[in-house]
């Protein structure tokens, strides 16, 4: 009889690991889970195994503008005096320029929703990849420019599953002295969720739908998948 080695084993690096109930974490301070019913719908199709890559990015995509339209409700404004084709007026604008950092790769049908919703946005590409044994997120790609003029950053990953990729995210961007932060995501988990809002207190946490809990391989339950591989199509 042939032995499994080590390195064949598949990992449980969640297992016996305790993780809080979704109840305990639903009234965390900053954290807003929507409660719109199209993004309610769209989940739905989203989290169907039989929805196929295209029709899932395209859903990604969707669900992306429909967040980045609750996530902007607080920006500030400033006045801007204009014409009218009839008479002068004050108008607003945006005060500040807005960032949003999609985490590699999963995070990018997520950035271009928000891109529908505010098309003059800069995009700072992150690439995190989290180590499938350790769940440990390792940076591999970073974009962010070193000149920051904005008055907020999001950013954005579908997937907020043991939260170490988006704690990683949030101090990096940290680094950047930008004056407001945001993490936006489709499905959070509570374990990661609670890690991410105890590590980061200061920043407004986004997220669709809150799910129950991990698998023993650090997968969102019931979640959706991989988020990166089923916008993508690589099994
Ligand atoms: C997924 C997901 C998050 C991360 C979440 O990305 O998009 O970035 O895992 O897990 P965590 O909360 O436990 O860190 P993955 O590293 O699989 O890369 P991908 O986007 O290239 O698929
Ligand atoms: N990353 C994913 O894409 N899905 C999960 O459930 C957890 C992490």
């Amino acid at each position: 009889m042939s032995e499994t080695r080590e390195s064949e084993r598949p990992a449980l690096p969640m297992k016996g690991v305790p993780q809080p109930a979704r109840d305990e974490v639903l009234d965390l301070p900053r954290v807003h889970i929507s409660t719109h019913p199209v993004i309610r719908h769209k989940m739905t199709a989203l989290r169907d195994k039989n929805t196929p890559p295209p029709a899932f990015y395209r859903l990604v995509k969707e669900i992306g503008a429909l967040l980045a339209y609750e996530a902007t409700a607080t920006l500030h404004l400033e006045d801007q005096q204009i014409e009218t084709p009839l008479q002068p007026m004050t108008g607003q604008r945006l005060a500040g320029g807005i960032g949003i950092t999609p985490i590699l790769r999963a995070g990018l049908g997520l950035a271009e929703g928000f891109r529908e919703v505010i098309s003059e946005a800069q995009v700072w590409h992150l690439g995190l990849r989290r180590d499938e044994r350790t769940l440990q997120a390792e940076e591999y790609y970073n974009r962010l420019p070193h000149q920051v003029n904005l008055q907020v950053a999001y950013a954005v990953d579908p997937m907020l599953a043991t939260g170490g990729s988006a704690i990683d995210a949030i101090t990096i961007l940290k680094k950047r002295g930008i004056p407001r932060l945001s993490y936006v995501c489709i499905l959070a988990a509570p374990y990661g969720l609670l890690k991410l809002s105890q590590a980061h207190p200061d920043i407004d946490i986004y997220i669709a739908e809150l799910d129950e809990s991990l698998n023993d391989r650090g997968y969102i339950l019931p979640g959706l998948g991989d988020a990166g591989d089923r916008q993508f199509g690589t099994f």
